[in-house]
């Protein structure tokens, strides 16, 4: 195998923690997997706004297009929040998903059974939950034309436009039904197909193209229903493919059921296999500099760059394997502590929380060990 280059891109808030502290076990994992690479270092976001002026710099694009794989923190905070729309933090995020083509958002919901009690949900709901989100990731409303903020005889109106063309429907759903041949082989389109044409023809070419996958299982359902039924029966979903905008806010609400925010991994690749992998959360600038955060959503992140852009996949599962064992042992970072609800006052048996250097060195040393 060839030489291989990853970018590192800390972000803002709490990403260069977690970035600090998922480093040691990146290195490690490729060199127990034996594979030659190097390192690049990259500005996005705030930190781009602040180095550059830009949240997506020319630096930072010249590096990402060389890369194989990238590697993100977070973005975004209230020091860059007046800024104007596209000199904002998250402005750099949707122009390196567009950049890179990164179509294809893979956002796996999965609770460890040691955090069952984390969850806002009973355990006996989640215990065991295992889904996929699978998000469009650059077309629908985000990107839409046409777009804008006018003002019309003295009143102010805003508009976006929800937009897909068959092809891009068509490529989001191939990932999804791939994704669910090497899982329970089930997929949930989520749609407003009553309501929207976009969403009509959402779920037509969906239709047509699970006709090319005769394994496959396919339902269909509408997007405040699968809301509901996320914090219902949550089990029920294997695979779930949907829209940009609704897999926004579906996957943050997969993302409570497992207990917390700092769990959630993901992917976004293209169809080089190129991908970004990042955190679900968001940068915490209330806690950020503080060793607070938890940086497991982001070693998660680390497993699945090694699993889906370098078929390390006995590597990433060893990484995958040592965050159950650590989480076994009780280590448990400041959002990981469930509370009773009527105090913030620890239960009996609860271990006092570790930061989040701490928790990076526990990863490593189980890894270590294994
Ligand atoms: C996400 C985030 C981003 C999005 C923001 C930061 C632009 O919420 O990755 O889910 O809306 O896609
Ligand atoms: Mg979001």
């Amino acid at each position: 195998m060839s030489k291989r280059t990853i970018l590192c891109i800390p972000g803002d808030g709490i990403g260069p923690e977690i970035m600090q502290a998922s480093m040691p076990i990146l290195e490690y994992a490729l060199k127990i997997a034996g594979m030659d690479y190097q390192l690049t270092h990259g500005v996005l976001g705030g930190a781009g706004v602040d180095k550059y002026g830009e949240p997506y710099p020319v630096a930072t694009q010249t590096l990402a297009r060389a890369a194989d794989s990238i590697l993100f923190g977070a973005i975004g905070g209230p020091k860059w929040d007046q800024l104007e729309r596209k000199l904002r933090p998250e402005s750099g995020l949707l122009a390196i998903r567009q950049d890179l083509q990164l179509f294809a958002n893979l956002r796996p919901a999965r609770l460890f059974r040691q955090l069952a009690d984390a969850s806002s949900l009973k355990p006996e709901l989640v215990a065991d939950l295992d889904l996929l989100i699978v998000r469009e990731l650059t077309g629908g409303i985000y990107f839409g034309q046409p777009r804008g903020l006018v003002e019309e005889n003295g009143r102010r109106r805003g508009f976006n436009t929800m937009v897909y063309d068959e092809d891009e429907i068509r490529a989001v759903a191939r990932v999804a039904f791939a994704a669910a041949q090497r899982r329970q082989g089930r997929v949930c389109s989520v749609d407003k197909a009553n309501v929207l044409e976009v969403s009509q023809l959402w779920r037509e070419v969906v239709t047509q193209e699970a006709e090319n996958w005769p394994d496959i299982v396919l339902s269909h359902m509408y997007v405040d229903n699968a809301a509901m039924q996320l914090v219902r029966t949550p089990k029920q979903f294997d695979v779930i493919v949907t829209s940009n905008l609704f897999g926004d806010i579906l996957s943050d609400i997969a993302a409570m059921l497992t207990g917390s925010i700092g769990m959630l991994p993901s992917a976004s690749l293209n169809a080089q296999h190129v991908g970004l992998y990042e955190p679900v959360h968001g940068s915490a600038p209330d806690i950020a500099g503080q060793d607070k955060a938890n940086p497991l959503a982001m070693i998660l992140s680390v497993s699945m760059m090694l699993r889906h852009s370098f078929g390390l996949v006995q590597v990433a599962e060893r990484i995958e394997q040592a965050v159950g064992r650590v989480l076994d042992q009780g280590l448990r970072t400041v959002d990981l502590v469930s509370v009773s609800s009527d105090t913030t006052e620890l239960s009996g048996d609860q271990l006092a929380p570790i930061g989040t250097k701490a928790m990076g060195h526990a990863i490593l040393q189980a890894m270590q060990e294994s």
